[in-house]
C-alpha cells in the first residue's frame, strides 16, 4: 500500500532525513539539492513530498499525504482537525517567543506586535490580558521594532543570533517548539498496518522505546 509522507523544507529536513533513514526510508536522489518536489524512496511503497511547513498540514489534512513532518509552530498556528499528532520527533527544537529592542521596557497599555504567527500571538496576548494590535508580516520580523513598525515581535528563537545581530532581546517564551509527526485520520484507519509500523520505526529512531 502506497504511503506518502510530506516533509518540511529547510532546517527541519536535515534533521528529518536521518530519522527516516533509520526507518529504511531513503530518497533515491539527493532531496536537499534536487529541485524536484516528489521523491521515490528505497522502499518502493513510500514516497516523499517536499513542502513549506504550513503546507504540510494542509496536505495531510486533505489526505493527499498520509503522514507529515512539521514544526509545532505551524501546528499551533494552523491547528486543524482530521490529523493525529502521534509523535514528538524531538528535532529542530526552538522556542516561540516575544522579543523587543534591548533594554527597552514594553510600553504600558496597547502595543503593536509584528509576527507571522498571528493566531498564536493573538491567543498569547489575550491570555495575558494584554491589548495587542497584531501586524501580519511574512518574514524579517526583527526589522519591525528597529523601524518603529511594532513595539514587539513574536518569532522563532533558536540560537538567538538573529535577535542579537539586530539589537533585540527575548522577552517571554510562548511555547517550546519541536518537529512533530502528523497522520491523516483516515489513513490511520485505512492503512493502519503500514502507518502504525512506520510510527513505531520512527519512535524507535527518536528513542521513544
Ligand atoms: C527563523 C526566525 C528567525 C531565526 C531565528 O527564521 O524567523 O529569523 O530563524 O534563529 P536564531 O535564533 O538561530 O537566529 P528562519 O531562518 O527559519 O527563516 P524564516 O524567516 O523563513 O522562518
Amino acid at each position: 500500500m502506497q504511503i506518502t509522507i510530506a516533509l518540511t523544507k529547510g532546517r527541519i529536513l536535515q534533521q528529518t532525513l536521518p530519522l527516516l533513514a533509520s526507518a529504511g526510508i531513503e530518497p533515491l536522489e539527493d532531496i536537499a539539492t534536487s529541485r524536484k518536489l516528489i521523491f521515490p524512496t528505497k522502499r518502493a511503497q513510500v514516497r516523499l513530498l517536499l513542502l513549506r511547513g504550513s503546507d504540510v498540514l494542509t496536505y495531510v489534512q486533505h489526505g493527499v499525504a498520509d503522514m507529515g513532518v512539521t514544526g509545532k509552530d505551524a501546528l499551533l498556528e494552523h491547528s486543524g482537525s482530521n490529523v493525529y499528532e502521534p509523535l514528538d520527533l524531538k528535532i529542530a527544537r526552538c522556542q516561540l517567543a516575544t522579543a523587543g529592542l534591548k533594554n527597552r521596557t514594553r510600553p504600558a497599555g496597547r502595543i503593536k506586535v509584528a509576527t507571522k504567527f498571528v493566531r498564536s500571538a493573538k491567543r498569547y496576548y489575550s491570555a495575558q490580558g494584554r491589548q495587542a494590535d497584531i501586524i501580519h508580516l511574512y518574514g524579517a520580523m526583527e526589522l519591525a521594532p528597529l523601524m518603529g513598525l511594532a513595539d514587539e515581535i513574536v518569532d522563532i528563537v533558536d540560537t538567538g543570533n538573529t535577535l542579537k545581530a539586530n539589537g533585540l532581546e527575548m522577552r517571554e517564551v510562548i511555547a517550546d517548539i519541536s518537529s512533530r509527526l502528523i497522520v491523516n485520520k483516515a489513513s490511520m484507519k485505512m492503512k493502519y498496518r503500514s502507518v502504525n509500523a512506520l510510527i513505531g520505526q520512527l519512535a524507535a529512531a527518536v528513542g521513544c522505546y
